[in-house]
């Protein structure tokens, strides 16, 4: 068995330790611009002029069981849809606003259609809900803020009472905790309370848990769907921890108590998270799946963006790159699903460019090659621990050899420790090769 011990948190995290793998979706008004989901406030877009997406959202081509399937294809285990981004529209039939989808075109409940496919095809269920809302009359002016600029954003934020606005996102809350059924993740997003804003104008200072009423907000999620996992996005801890569009190279721990943490790493396939047509920064197939492995090899999961068009599709890119998953998944996902972080006696046999998981029940060791070397990989300290070894792939044995390479090897590592692993000189075509150790 795994000897490691994750910090208990209130939510029910056992399955998410071994899904590993989820899917999240940046969908809204912005799909239309195309260019940044944060695009209302980088242009400091009024209102009346945003409008425009609003009465032009028809995303006639949205099957949500299309994208259910090719999630499920990619090895994904669950997904995170953004029922409100900071924008502040909605996907989901909220009768608190009539800032929602059902008064667009689309004139339907996309929230409902995502859980219903997703849940079809088993995957776990979670929703985003922004703290931040640059719609809401009540939501004050501050440095993020679109309005920020507005000569009269002091006064206008005169008429802005915040208290409205929490009680708001309770209402919402309730209202997605309650409307759809058993939801698995809460993903609260962002609080900025150290945020400084410029000299002379204190009154926009960023917001936190007192400003969103962030005990009384959990609270409220708590009491409808205890199991929840929420994020620690509203300013107090949680379940989740969140390093987003950054590669972590241990597992992360909570800062005061070195325990071990519940982590999730967030990426995008391009660097933005809604869709951005002219965007060229794809990443390229080996770093997505390194990213995956990488990940898992510290003990957290996965949550890989999708942003849909306009139409309601993955655009071909996104496609290419779920199917890059998909492939690898194919062959590979025993050393992801129900996986964690070696242990730490068996990390110190990790070789260069490489990165090791271990199967939960503590019996089988995945090495993951990142750059490819000739003929051998050298595992100090595993001589004499090792059954049976395997491309994971193909399930071809991969020969060993225990103390030394062979006889001519003239300066190679040596000793009663060594584990030689004899490779093919070509790499076999798989984004990312994998070993399978079965341990004695
Ligand atoms: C950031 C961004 C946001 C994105 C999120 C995903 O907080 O504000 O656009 O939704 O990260 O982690």
């Amino acid at each position: 068995m795994s000897s490691y011990r994750v910090k208990e948190t209130p939510g029910d995290t056992a399955w998410f330790h071994a899904d590993r793998f989820g899917m999240f979706i940046h969908w809204g008004l912005y799909a239309l611009p195309a260019r940044h989901e944060w695009i209302k406030t980088r242009e400091c877009i009024p209102e009346e002029k945003y409008q425009k997406y609003f009465d032009h959202f028809d995303p006639d081509l949205y099957d949500a069981k299309e994208w259910a399937k090719m999630a499920k294809a990619a090895g994904m285990k669950y997904a995170v849809l953004t029922t409100k981004h900071h924008e502040g529209f909605c996907l989901f039939d909220s009768q608190y606003t009539d800032y929602k989808c059902t008064n667009t075109p689309a004139g339907r409940d996309l929230v409902k259609e995502f859980v219903d496919a997703f849940r079809a095809e088993g995957l776990k269920i979670g929703f985003y809900y922004s703290l931040i809302d640059w719609h809401h009359p009540h939501f004050p002016i501050d440095m993020l803020h679109p309005r920020r600029n507005d000569l009269d954003a002091q006064e206008q934020n005169k008429t802005r009472n915040m208290k409205i606005y929490a009680q708001y996102m309770r209402d919402q809350v309730t209202e997605l905790l309650t409307n759809y059924g058993k939801i698995d993740i809460l993903w609260f997003d962002f609080s900025y309370p150290n945020n400084k804003p410029e000299l002379g104008k204190e009154w926009m200072k960023g917001k936190g848990k007192e400003d969103w009423e962030a005990e009384q907000l959990i609270a409220t999620a708590r009491s409808l769907q205890p199991h929840l996992i929420i994020d620690n996005r509203a300013d107090i801890e949680q379940d989740l921890w969140t390093p987003e569009q950054y590669q972590i190279d241990e597992w992360l721990r909570h800062p005061k108590t070195g325990e071990l943490l519940t982590w999730e790493a967030c990426q995008t396939f391009s660097g933005s998270w809604g869709y951005y047509r002219d965007e060229t920064s794809w990443k390229s197939p080996e770093m997505l799946i390194r990213m995956l492995v990488n990940t898992v090899s510290c003990g957290g999961n996965l949550l890989m963006n999708v942003g849909p068009t306009a139409r309601g599709e993955f655009d071909y890119r996104a496609k290419d790159a779920l199917k890059v998953f998909e492939d690898w998944m194919h062959g590979n996902s025993r050393s992801i699903y129900n996986c964690t972080m070696a242990e730490p006696e068996l990390l110190k046999c990790l070789p260069p460019d490489c990165r090791f998981t271990q199967s939960t029940d503590g019996k089988r060791l995945y090495l993951h090659i990142f750059s490819y070397p000739f003929s051998h990989i050298l595992l100090k300290g595993l001589a004499g621990k090792v059954e049976y070894a395997q491309f994971l792939h193909d399930g071809s044995e991969i020969l060993m050899d225990e103390g030394q390479v062979d006889h001519f090897s003239e300066g190679a590592a040596k000793g009663d420790d060594l584990l030689v692993l004899n490779l093919p000189v070509i790499k076999p075509p798989v984004h990312v090769p994998v070993i399978e150790l079965f341990l004695k």
